[in-house]
């Protein structure tokens, strides 16, 4: 298992190592913005990783075209296309 800790104040979560960052996150119950479901298509459900970017999977080819196309920062994560290997700290501005 591997920690998934919130940068604002809230308990954290322990998800099994590999899991898809946004799947983890609905399924804890938290908001994730998406308008295509994870399908790789709308860069909505970009999460900012406060530590722990080495602790996730690299970058796949759909990632790479949405944060090139939106001018997403690197600070940030496509979380439907990410996967969990380690331990992390997440932010989104709307929780
Ligand atoms: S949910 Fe649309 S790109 Fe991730």
């Amino acid at each position: 298992m591997v920690t998934i800790s919130f940068f604002k104040a809230r308990p954290s979560l322990q998800v099994p190592k590999g899991s898809n960052l946004m799947r983890a996150l609905l399924d804890a119950g938290l908001p994730v913005a998406s308008s295509c479901d994870g399908d790789g298509v709308c860069s909505k459900c970009k999460i900012r990783i406060v530590q722990g970017q080495k602790n996730l999977s690299k970058q796949n080819d759909t990632e790479d075209f949405l944060k090139e196309t939106n001018g997403i920062s690197n600070e940030y994560r496509i979380s439907c296309q990410t996967e969990v290997l380690g331990d992390i700290t997440v932010d989104a501005t709307y929780w």
